[in-house]
C-alpha cells in the first residue's frame, strides 16, 4: 500500500479508536538526548550488558553497577520529554479514550510529559529496592555518599530495574497484557523488538484483533508484521499524526 495511503489509514484508525496501547522503547527518548541500547553509540556499545544489567553483575561489583545507573539518572534528570512523549500524553487526554503507555523505558519521561496510565515493564531508574527486606522506595538522588547505598534495615539497595534473567513485575505485566488484549490499535514506537517477554505485547494485541502501527527509525520484526509502518523519528512523526 503506497505510504501516504498507509498514513491515512493509520491516522483514521487512531482517530476512531477508543482503546489504544502505546508500546514504547528507548527510541522514544532518543530525541531527548538519551542513548538507546543497540543503536550506534548505544549503551551496550559502551559496556557489556552482562557487566551492569544482571543480578550476577550486581553481586560481583555493586558499586560498578550503581555508577552505571547513577550516570543514567544524571542524564535523565538533565533532560526533558520530547514531542513524541508529549503527543502520546495529549492524545490520551483527548476524546475520553482509554490509553495505556506500556513502556520498556525506565527514564520516567512519559510521566513527566503527563501520561497518566504508564506501565513500566522494566522498572524505573527512580526507585530502589532493598536486597534484604524488599522495600521499594522512590529515590531521585544522582549521587550517594555511600555506594552501594544502604536501606534503613541495613540491607544493600539495588536499582528497581528488571535485569536480564529476571522476571517482569507480575502485576504490571498482567495489566499490560490485559490492555493489549482490549485495545483496538497498538502503536509500537522506538523499539528494536528483540527483548522478550516485553516484545510479545504487540503480538498479543494483534492476536486479539488490534491493528498494529509501528513508528521506528529502522525496520524491525514488529514492522515487518504490522498493518502500518512509518519509518522515521517518533518526535517528527507522532505530533502531526496524533
Ligand atoms: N524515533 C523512532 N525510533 C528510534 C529513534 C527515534 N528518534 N531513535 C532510535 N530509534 C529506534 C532504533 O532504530 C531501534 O530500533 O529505536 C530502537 C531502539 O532499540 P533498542 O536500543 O534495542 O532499545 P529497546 O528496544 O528499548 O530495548 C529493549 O533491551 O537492553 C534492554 O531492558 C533494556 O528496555 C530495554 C530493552
Amino acid at each position: 500500500m503506497p505510504r501516504d495511503r498507509e498514513r491515512l489509514a493509520a491516522r483514521e484508525a487512531l482517530a476512531r479508536a477508543r482503546r489504544v496501547v502505546f508500546f514504547t522503547g528507548a527510541g522514544v527518548s532518543a530525541e531527548s538526548g538519551l542513548a538507546t541500547f543497540r543503536d550506534a553509540g548505544g549503551l551496550w556499545e559502551g559496556v557489556r550488558p552482562e557487566r551492569v544489567a544482571t543480578p550476577e553483575a550486581f553481586a560481583e561489583d555493586p558499586a560498578f553497577v550503581w555508577r552505571f545507573y547513577l550516570a543514567r539518572r544524571a542524564a535523565a534528570a538533565a533532560t526533558s520529554p520530547n514531542p513524541a512523549h508529549r503527543a502520546m500524553a495529549e492524545y490520551a487526554r483527548s476524546d475520553h479514550r482509554e490509553v495505556a503507555v506500556v513502556t520498556q523505558n525506565v527514564d520516567g519521561l512519559h510521566q513527566v510529559a503527563g501520561s497518566a496510565n504508564v506501565l513500566e515493564l522494566h522498572g524505573s531508574l527512580w526507585r530502589t529496592r532493598c536486597e534484604a527486606c524488599g522495600a521499594v522506595a522512590e529515590d531521585r538522588a544522582t549521587s550517594f555518599s555511600e555506594v552501594p547505598p544502604r536501606c534503613r534495615c541495613g540491607g544493600m539497595l539495588r536499582p528497581d530495574i528488571v535485569w536480564f534473567g529476571e522476571a517482569l513485575p507480575p502485576t504490571v505485566f498482567q495489566a499490560a497484557s490485559q490492555a493489549a488484549r482490549r485495545c483496538e490499535v497498538c502503536v509500537v514506537v522506538g523499539t528494536s523488538a528483540v527483548v522478550y517477554p516485553a516484545a510479545g505485547i504487540p503480538y498479543e494485541a494483534a492476536r486479539a484483533g488490534a491493528r498494529i502501527l509501528v513508528v521506528n527509525a529502522e525496520e524491525t520484526e514488529h514492522a515487518r508484521e504490522a498493518d502500518w509502518f512509518l519509518e522515521g523519528k517518533a518526535g517528527e512523526i507522532l505530533p502531526d499524526f496524533l
